[in-house]
């Protein structure tokens, strides 16, 4: 492959990203430049995104499709026959990113076969420099390196890589914006995710996200309301409200308002249900307590991640909280919301941690009784503060204790859906089961996922599932009728 330019319009840097200098929130409405060249190189051509990491992740990609199919590029499943591939990364561990290489490796053939394919690679793994360094010098197939706070530009890279056929590096650092009105496409015909805050200003120290996605900034209430509204009006049965810590809404708005009064103001809406992610301990208020049980429509399943279950760990992972303090949050939701139900994020093998610091964790697994947890391995993250801690515990141990973990987990969690058996769960209705085609799949409330014999009529309803058995991964069902 011949060498092409590079332009640099912005690159990485974590000085500036790290940066929480008090500033007010720029609200912008979007507005893309989309030229008649580029619409007409468009006509016929096919676009395939590949998402990874987490919801914000997702969303982002709505909006990119919503982009490139308002220039004219027609979605594809095969990125054997897309003319534009852009694979949207995640940072939050290394094994996400050594997948992204493979991917991004896997792409020079292609290229090589097909010399007009645009490659780009956008998403939190690119604000950090070292990584658009290596993209930069070592994947010469890749044509276009953008950021997650510059994704309204698209039309102008691309613009710029047919006209110019240069390589485009475009990463923005401390970002204080809030862009509204810009495309997108819903991935889900019935479940829809609405963004309310963006970025984290916690700063727990094993974690890169503060500084991939910037400073804490929440959607106004207004904005977030019409989207809701729209997504009612469209026959969604499923709301998300999606945020790193989404009960830090408001705090950034001159307005008072803050997560429990948007919580309930879009159940009122109508909503069939309402979920919310991803929520900190810290500051999870009563006031958002008395909401979540005051209304039907929001889900009972709360996902509250405790990382450690050891006092110890968590100051030194900076979560502001104790194992005190977290069970005594979750003995409050248990008393004031009936058949409250909690899934959790899980670190193992923070640095330095001691067995039975270890066991501190498989402690609060047991005592919180979670319906599943997500359970990793620590993973140093360069740029955290966590990273430059000398470690003394083995990856061999890590991986035991993860091992032990995962098996108390998995206990709990079976524990959990033997409960459910022989009782009556209202089901959203998500797609035919992949292995039979009289089969469908939904989730509970809790997300649980159900199969049951029934008709494809039934995608996108709520209808009442009796629970018959109980599997590793997933529930048996049948129809009940009205
Ligand atoms: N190593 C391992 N897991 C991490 N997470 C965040 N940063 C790291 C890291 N450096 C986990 C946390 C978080 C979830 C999204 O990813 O558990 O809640
Ligand atoms: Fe990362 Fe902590 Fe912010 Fe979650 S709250 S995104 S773990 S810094």
């Amino acid at each position: 492959m011949k060498n092409k330019k590079i332009v640099i319009h912005n690159e990485p840097d974590f000085n500036k990203a790290r940066d929480r200098r008090k500033a007010d929130t720029v609200f912008t409405d979007a507005t893309l430049k989309i030229s008649s060249l580029l619409r007409d190189y468009a006509k016929g051509k096919r676009y395939f995104i590949r998402t990874y990491g987490c919801q914000a992740n997702v969303r982002d990609s709505e909006t990119m499709m919503g982009i490139l199919e308002e220039i004219g590029f027609v979605h594809s499943d095969d990125y054997n026959e897309a003319d534009v591939i852009i694979i949207n990364t995640c940072a939050v561990r290394e094994n996400a990113e050594d997948k992204v290489f493979g991917e991004v490796g896997s792409l020079k053939s292609l290229k090589a076969k097909r010399p007009g394919l645009i490659v780009a690679v956008g998403g939190c793994m690119v604000q950090q420099g070292v990584i658009v360094d290596t993209l930069k010098d070592k994947y010469a197939q890749v044509d276009l390196i953008f950021g997650t706070h510059n994704i309204e530009y698209l039309p102008d890279y691309l613009n710029e890589i047919i006209t110019t056929r240069k390589r485009i590096i475009d990463v923005i650092s401390k970002p204080g914006e809030v862009i509204e009105n810009l495309p997108s496409v819903r991935i889900d015909r019935y479940k829809a995710f609405v963004n309310i805050i963006y970025g984290c200003d916690k700063f727990c120290t094993y974690c890169i996200v503060p500084y991939t996605r910037g400073r804490e900034r929440s959607r106004k209430k207004e904005e977030v309301i019409k989207e809701c509204q729209q997504l009612v009006a469209d026959g969604y049965q499923e709301i998300t409200l999606l945020g790193q810590n989404v009960n830090a809404y408001g705090k950034d708005l001159t307005d008072g308002t803050d997560f429990a009064e948007l919580l309930e103001a879009v159940a009122k809406l109508g909503i069939p249900r309402l979920r919310f992610t991803t929520s900190h301990p810290w500051d999870f208020s009563s006031k958002m307590i008395e909401v979540i049980g005051k209304y039907s429509n929001i889900m009972k399943a709360i996902h509250l991640p405790f990382q450690s279950g050891n006092a110890n760990i968590l100051r030194r992972m900076g979560r502001r909280y104790t194992p005190d303090s977290y069970r005594a949050l979750v003995d409050e939701m248990k008393a004031k919301i009936p058949g409250v139900s909690f899934t959790t994020d899980i670190i193992v093998g923070f640095p330095n941690e001691t067995y039975e610091e270890f066991c501190d964790t498989k402690k609060m697994v047991e005592y919180v009784e979670f319906d599943n947890a997500f359970t990793f391995i620590y993973s140093p993250r360069p740029g955290t503060p966590a990273s430059k801690l000398e470690d003394n515990v083995s990856e061999e141990e890590k991986h035991r204790r993860f091992d032990e973990l995962v098996d108390t987990v998995e206990k709990c969690a079976t524990l959990k859906a033997e409960q459910m058996v022989g009782k009556i769960y209202p089901i959203l209705v998500d797609s035919v089961s992949k292995r039979n085609d009289e089969v469908m799949s939904g989730y509970t409330e809790n997300n649980k996922l159900v199969n049951f014999p029934g008709t494809v009529d039934l995608i996108g309803k709520i209808v009442n599932v009796r629970i018959l058995e109980s599997k590793v991964y997933s529930l048996r069902g049948e129809l009940v009728s009205e």
